[in-house]
């Protein structure tokens, strides 16, 4: 990222002075209200709104290269840039947040090589899909902490797999210990962005996420609106829930257009993400968040074949509202790449990700979730450069 690109006044701080008198300053009775009355900028770190744009989240740490959601994936991110470092968190059966991408860890740990829980191994429906495997919840932080990480696909990324069995699972809390040490180190803070996973199903079990999650960014400071932390859900109600817990940041994730989010289903709301989307949607999104996190599909539908097609006006329908945008998710593999972007006939191999990322930056947005966050920081700043 050039320096001219952190401090050009451009787009960014008429974005920023636009939000002014929206989603910024927050609702009558959200925390970011009480937060002003507390006294207003809190923390010292700057906003969201100062992060170089292109943001480049780096996706469940530097997952194109280590076992996601391990300690050695979120260094290897910030190591290479990374403006911000994902975690996604679901609890344990004892209450703890811990950093997996979805409750069954039947793909990304070594926990069907442990015997002594194989009786555990069931099935459940999480969000209305039926799953066979072994969950956290059925787990205690200590007996999760015997287990250790391994990468999703081996398939595809081989040479991850030589880094299985060295991580153990990170809880949360220690990834807040370990962004705050490195801040220090760096003498900057380490932005997180931190996803709620199924936050229905646990809280109908009694492990709700939100509330646990205020404590620990209260207990470490990074729950006011300038904190250096993102908070993200597919469920609005969970960010909802989080506005009245803590000021810090929020973003709607938005998954395909014909889906509904699963707090909707559960509460027998129609709407679905193509509602969502919509200028109506985006702005009761903008009463309660910040930012959208949709696919990039959302910004740039493909064809049957898999090619790129005409950008949608969500880019601008967002803005206007004074909602970022973070679509997900880059890849540098062809099997993951729009058909354009392609190289070979070999899924595994990397096609033109920066011709991609090109593209996608094209149409404004204002970052991306990305496995491989070397190469979308080398094509933020190609972008930033012109
Ligand atoms: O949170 C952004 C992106 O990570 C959403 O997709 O399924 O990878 O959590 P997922
Ligand atoms: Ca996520």
């Amino acid at each position: 990222m050039t320096e001219r690109a952190r401090t050009s006044p451009g787009r960014r701080s008429l974005l920023g002075a636009a939000v002014l008198g929206t989603a910024a300053l927050g609702l009558p009775g959200t925390a970011d209200a009480a937060e002003r009355g507390a006294g207003g900028r809190a923390g010292g770190h700057g906003s969201y709104r100062d992060l170089p744009v292109p943001t480049v989240i780096g996706h469940r740490g530097a997952s194109g290269y280590r076992p996601e959601h391990t300690l050695g994936s979120y260094r290897l991110a910030l190591d290479m840039g990374a403006h911000i470092v994902e975690q996604d968190l679901v609890p344990t059966k004892d209450g703890h947040l811990v950093c997996r991408h979805e409750n069954d860890i039947t793909a990304t740990t070594d926990v069907a090589s442990h015997p002594e829980f194989a009786s555990r191994r069931t099935t459940k429906r999480i969000d209305g899909v039926p799953l066979t495997g072994w969950f956290t919840e059925d787990f205690t932080l200590a007996e999760l902490k015997t287990l250790r990480a391994k990468e999703r696909i081996p398939g595809t990324r081989q040479e991850n797999t030589l880094y299985d069995g060295r991580w153990e699972i990170p809880t949360f809390e220690e990834v807040l210990r370990w962004a705050d040490e490195e801040g220090r180190r760096r003498g900057k803070p380490v932005w997180l962005y931190v996803e709620t996973k199924h936050p229905s199903y646990f809280r109908g079990i009694g492990l709700a996420l939100e509330e646990p999650l205020a404590r620990l960014l209260r207990r470490h400071n990074r729950h006011r609106a300038h904190s250096p932390l993102i908070l993200q859900s597919f469920e609005p109600s969970s960010v909802q829930r989080l506005a009245e817990l803590v000021a810090t940041p929020r973003v709607v994730l938005l998954s395909g257009a014909g889906e509904r989010p699963w707090d909707f289903v559960e509460a027998g709301d129609p709407r679905t993400v193509a509602d969502l989307v919509k200028p109506a949607g985006l702005t009761w999104i903008a009463s309660f968040a910040e930012g959208i996190g949709p696919t990039l599909d959302l910004v740039i539908p493909r064809d049957g074949t898999g090619r790129l097609t005409t950008p949608t006006t969500l880019v601008d329908d967002a803005h206007a509202r004074g909602l970022i945008l973070h679509p997900y998710t880059m890849r540098n593999e062809n099997t993951f790449l729009p058909a354009d972007f392609r190289r070979g006939t070999d899924p595994t191999a990397y096609g033109d990700a920066f011709g991609a990322l090109r593209t996608y930056f094209g149409t404004g947005i204002d970052g991306v979730f990305a496995d491989n966050p070397d190469t979308a920081l080398l094509a933020a700043s190609d972008f930033a450069e012109g």
